[in-house]
């Protein structure tokens, strides 16, 4: 299978040190608007970790199938006639036709939307039309190319690595922590999706610190106990905690939500957990300065009439904030691609998740760095 390997940006290995926050510089601005940086993003992280794709509910019976895009990857995940979750990449072996832009069902055999080649559910290419006279070939060799796949409290998780590292680590602790709220007992109920006109780095570092909260996100400060707000920081993810006020009605929440937690797991998942509900935020880079950002939301009740008018509220909020976001993140992207900006630092109380994360980025930059020579 070919893979891209990129020319490596010049990195000064001074901006690949790691400092303590008191006196970390943040990363250099071009690493969120160079291409050479993209690419690098693309082909030596998001290639190789474990990526969210979607829900199993989206994939509920077998002949179920989902599209996704992993590292700008076209990928297809499949429930096989015996029930079994596959995944593969959603690019026919004919001429690299699609073979899905939709979720969708089929009984047997997924067919390519461009000149009908058919493949059953195990990838197997069995239906190959018009093609008599054709020498040297045989349908053995020309099946869908798996990709890894895997299921952690009902979320679905790919891998394009051929050799990929266990998945274990990557949430490690997360239920624990929760419990007893259950993520493996909600179902999906919709999905929504923002383009922005940012670097990914950029919106997962907004999504890092509450530092902001106040002054963009006035409305939702008046929910949060900021006295109360802690950022937990492990190997593969960081935690920001926050009990609600007791004096605010957090009523969109349900009745049980009385405390919120902000999981972001490396490198562009956020699971947004609040009592009965689950918001995944998956951050997609499309480009040097666009991304785009795909929000799922998860009810424990996600299909109850009674509960549909408090989901709609939930929502409706939530788009609110994000609306905010978007604007500030575009915003900072202009800005770190002026002339007036290279570095900044950190405020040493609120911003310990966006240090975090910058470090676990300066090291998946060594290690690819390391890896070329
Ligand atoms: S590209 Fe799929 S059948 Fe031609
Ligand atoms: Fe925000």
């Amino acid at each position: 299978m070919s893979t891209t390997r990129p020319i490596l940006p010049e990195i000064d290995p001074a901006d690949l040190l790691e400092q303590p926050i008191e006196r970390a510089s943040t990363i250099p601005a071009e690493w969120s608007w160079d291409p050479a940086y993209h690419a690098l993003d693309r082909e030596h992280i998001f290639a190789r970790q474990w990526h969210y794709v979607g829900h199993v509910s989206q994939v509920p019976k077998p002949g179920s199938y989902l599209p996704a895009t992993v590292a700008e990857n076209p990928i297809l995940i499949v429930r096989d006639l015996e029930g079994e979750l596959r995944a593969f990449y959603n690019v026919c072996r004919h001429r690299a036709g699609p073979l899905a832009t939709e979720p969708g069902c089929v009984n047997r055999v997924v067919q390519c939307k461009y000149h009908g080649w058919a493949y059953t559910l195990d990838g197997a290419l069995r239906g190959v039309p018009h093609w008599d006279r054709v020498d040297l070939f045989d349908k053995k060799d020309f099946g869908l190319l798996p990709v890894a796949l895997t299921v952690w409290e009902g979320m679905m998780f790919a891998n394009l690595d051929e050799h990929p590292e266990p998945f274990d680590p990557v949430t490690a602790g997360i239920r624990e922590r929760i419990a007893p709220i259950d993520l493996g007992a909600l179902t999906f109920h919709s999905r929504l999706s923002y383009p922005i006109a940012c670097n990914w780095k950029v919106y997962v570092d907004n999504y890092l610190e509450g530092y902001h909260v106040p002054i963009v996100h006035p409305e939702l400060n008046k929910v949060l106990d900021y006295n109360e707000y802690v950022t937990e920081t492990y190997p593969r993810y960081s935690l920001q905690y926050s009990p609600f006020r007791q004096d605010v009605d957090t009523a969109m929440y349900g009745p049980t939500a009385s405390e919120a937690f902000y999981y972001f797991i490396f490198p562009n998942l956020m699971l947004n957990i609040i009592g009965g509900r689950l918001q995944t935020n998956l951050v997609l880079p499309v480009d040097a300065n666009h991304c785009v950002v795909v929000f799922d939301y998860l009810y424990v009740n996600a299909t109850a009439p009674e509960a549909q008018a408090q989901i709609a509220a939930d929502i409706a909020y939530s788009e609110d904030v994000q609306r905010e976001d978007i604007e500030v993140c575009e915003q900072v992207q202009v800005g770190l691609r002026s002339r007036a900006y290279r570095t900044g630092r950190f405020s040493v109380q609120r911003e310990e998740g966006v240090h975090h994360f910058q470090a676990w980025l300066k090291g998946m930059y060594r290690g690819a760095l390391a890896a070329a020579h």
